[in-house]
Order: structure tokens, then sequence, then C-alpha cells
């Protein structure tokens, strides 16, 4: 199916078909696409927590509101989505370590280069005092990708934002990991009368968002 066609067919899910579980080889796949999503200076700053056993959806279902608590309870996984606060010294040159065992650099100036660069561009940042946001978009990116990714497998999925995110970073201790939550992804299979399925799809005319310069 082209890319067009995902778009017009995935949909968010409200009601899951509690009794269909997601193959392991789909959820690695989902897990690959993740690690692929691209970011500003291939900085990579987030993190993922995959769920799937009921013990699992009861941690983490106090940070979901009230009104989405169908979707956590039907869905086969869920993946919390986590943004980093801070990169670390160490973290960076674990990227850098990363891309030069994966073949990136010829040379050893071009390597040092594009670390000093990334600790730049992520310094800004900070200094900006948008470092948060700043690594929040990065991992909204990776949202869109597993939304998207899970359609390509015919795997449903509900994009979260109505949580808790305080009780969440509390629950995920990811204050201590230098991390904070950006959202939640659940993913399944849609149950047979799911209300979103048949409902169709309304976007505001392309006139309305689009404008070409010339
Ligand atoms: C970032 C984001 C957060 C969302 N949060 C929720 C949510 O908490 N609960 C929910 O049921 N739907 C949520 N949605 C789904 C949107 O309401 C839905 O994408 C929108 O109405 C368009 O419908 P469609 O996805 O079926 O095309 C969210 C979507 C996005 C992109």
């Amino acid at each position: 199916m082209d890319f067009l066609a995902l778009s017009q067919q995935r949909y968010t899910t409200k009601h899951y078909d509690g009794n269909r579980k997601i193959s392991q080889e789909h959820i690695d796949m989902l897990l690959e696409i993740l690690r692929l999503t691209p970011s500003a200076v291939n900085i990579q700053p987030w993190h993922f927590y995959v769920g799937s056993s009921d013990a699992a959806k009861n941690l983490i279902r106090p940070c979901v509101l009230d009104f989405n608590h169908a979707r956590l309870d039907g869905c086969s996984h869920f993946i919390v989505l986590c943004a980093k606060t801070s990169v670390s010294d160490e973290e960076f040159s674990a990227i850098t370590k990363k891309e030069d065992a994966d073949g990136r650099y010829s040379k050893a100036e071009v390597k040092n280069s594009v670390d000093e660069h990334r600790r730049y561009f992520a310094d800004m940042h900070v200094k900006m005092g948008d470092f948060n946001e700043w690594t929040a978009k990065q991992t909204y990116l990776a949202m869109a990708a597993l939304l998207y990714g899970a359609a390509s497998l015919g795997i449903d999925s509900t994009p979260i934002e109505g949580m808790d995110y305080e009780k969440c970073d509390e629950i995920l201790k990811l204050k201590e990991k230098s991390l904070r939550s950006v959202g939640i992804v659940t993913l399944g299979y849609r149950a047979k009368d799911d209300s979103n399925a048949k409902r169709p799809k309304s976007r505001l005319d392309k006139e309305s968002i689009i404008s070409f310069l010339e």
C-alpha cells in the first residue's frame, strides 16, 4: 500500500479486540521503526517503554485519563514515548562512537567536527531555554513513524495525549533518568464494533492549510 493510501486508511482506534495480540515479529519491526526515526543532529533524544502484560497496563493506568482507559485495557501493546531533558557527555560520546562503528566516518577530523557540531546545537537549545521542547518535537516524529509503521503492518493504533504527564514521570521514575513523558501509543486490532472505524476521515480542505509561494 502506498503512503497516501495508508494515510487515508489509518485512523485512531477507540476500542480494541482484547483477544488479539500483535506477533513478536511485528513488535520487533515497530521497535526498529522507532529506532530508525530521524532526529536533528542525529541526537536521538528519546527512550521508549513497551508494555503488554496486565501488570504493565496496571502500572501505567493511573497516568492515563479515564476517557482513554478503554484504549489501554483492550490494546495488545502500548509504548510510552519519552524525551530527554538533558544529554550527558557520555551520551554524546556514545552517539559518535556508534556512528563511527556504523562506518559513518572515514576521517577522524570529520568525526570530531560532527561531535562538536552536535554538542554545539544541543547547547544552543539549552541556552535558548527550549531544550525540552526541542527533544519533544523529535519524539513526536517517532510517534508519527510508529502510527504509520503500525498501519503499514495492518496494526491499529491510538496516539494518546490525554494523560497525566507528571504522574507518568513519577511512575516510571523518569526525572532520575533525565527523561519526561511526551505521549503514549496503544497498539492492537480494532474491535468489531469500534465506533471510530466507520467514521469518515475529516480534515480541512487543502486550500485553507497550504499556500504556494511564487
Ligand atoms: C498527538 C495526538 C494526541 C492525541 N490524543 C488522543 C487521546 O488522548 N485520546 C484519543 O482517543 N485520541 C487522541 N488523538 C487522536 C485524535 O483525536 C485523532 O488523530 C484526530 O481526531 C484525527 O482522527 P484520525 O486519527 O482518526 O484520522 C490524538 C492524536 C494525536 C496526533
